[in-house]
């Protein structure tokens, strides 16, 4: 069988609805030095469906982090259109909720009122509900126990921790994590796609994943699409059909190795171009 041409991780399938719909999604930054806008994101044309897990690979500077921060709603696209069911994302809503690459927890605030504090802003879920909520969050991603410990009493992987718990704490139809695994280290990096995958299972929300890790990607979506360097366009996407629950196992498989190859080539092409073009720009 052809890498990419399955469809059979994709959860949902047979009764599948499309969360997010961008259709030539365009993206320029106005750069004021320069005087000119410049193109981060060119064109990208993706359907997510509902409970479907995605990731976007991609050289560094392709436009990741601007095309999930358009999804967000925190930057404005300046073609096209993106909506999230149905709807076009005009700014933030209490529909999608992000997780960073840093944790961005409030020192001041224990780990359950960190966890609590969206859903208090929200007002969306009321106080007993977000209360319980934010309960069985903690314990969900491992913290139960620590609800009255401070941010810096937490190791940078329990940090970002209570920030998953917090991203789902107002019940989102859509999680954004911009490599939010990127500043720990190995071991701690491997268990959290574990645990992430373990509440994903759980909470069965719509997940779109940066990341620069081809095997993070791999293991975790149903899904992986390659961006192509600056300006970002889909160059491929690859359908990952590993069979769920995964685990160790699932790191050992030679399918999940012919993937990464897959991706690995694809994505070295992208940078062998883009270190051409910024050659022969230099040169001219
Ligand atoms: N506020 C801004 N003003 C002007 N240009 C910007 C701005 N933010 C990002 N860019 C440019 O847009 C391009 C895409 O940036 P972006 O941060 O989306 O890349 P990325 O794929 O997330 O990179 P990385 O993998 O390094 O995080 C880059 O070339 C960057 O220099
Ligand atoms: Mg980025």
């Amino acid at each position: 069988m052809d890498v990419g041409s399955s469809t059979e991780g994709l959860r949902n399938n047979a009764v599948s609805r499309v969360n997010l719909r961008a259709r030539g999604v365009t993206i320029h930054y106005w750069v004021e030095r320069a005087n000119a806008a410049f193109l981060a994101v060119d064109g990208i044309d993706v359907d997510i469906q509902e409970g479907e897990f995605v990731a976007i690979l991609g050289p560094s500077g392709c436009g990741k982090t601007t095309f999930i921060n358009a999804v967000s709603g925190t930057q404005a696209i300046s073609g096209g259109s993106l909506t999230l069911d149905g709807k076009s994302i005009e700014g933030p809503g209490p529909d999608r909720a992000m997780v960073f690459q840093q944790a961005s927890l409030l020192p001041w605030r224990s780990v359950r009122d960190n966890v609590l504090f969206g859903a208090q802003m929200q007002r969306r879920l009321g106080r007993e509900e977000s209360a319980r909520r934010a309960d069985h969050l903690i314990k969900l991603v491992g913290l139960g126990g620590f609800e009255k410990a401070y941010p810096s009493e937490l190791s940078g992987g329990m940090q970002q921790r209570v920030n998953l718990a917090r991203a789902l704490a107002t019940n989102p139809r859509m999680l954004l994590l911009d490599e939010p695994f990127a500043a720990l280290d190995a071991q701690t990096r491997e268990l959290m796609q574990d645990e992430l995958l373990r509440v994903w299972e759980e909470e069965k929300t719509t997940a779109l994943f940066i990341t620069h890790d081809i095997k993070e990607a791999v293991f975790l979506a149903d899904r992986v699409i390659v961006f192509s360097a600056r300006p970002g366009r889909i160059k491929r996407e690859v359908q990952v059909d590993l069979p769920r629950p995964r685990g160790r196992e699932t790191r050992r498989s030679d399918r999940f190795r012919e993937i990464e190859d897959l991706l690995h080539d694809s994505i070295q092409e992208e940078v062998l171009a883009a270190a051409k073009r910024e050659l022969a720009r230099g040169a001219a």
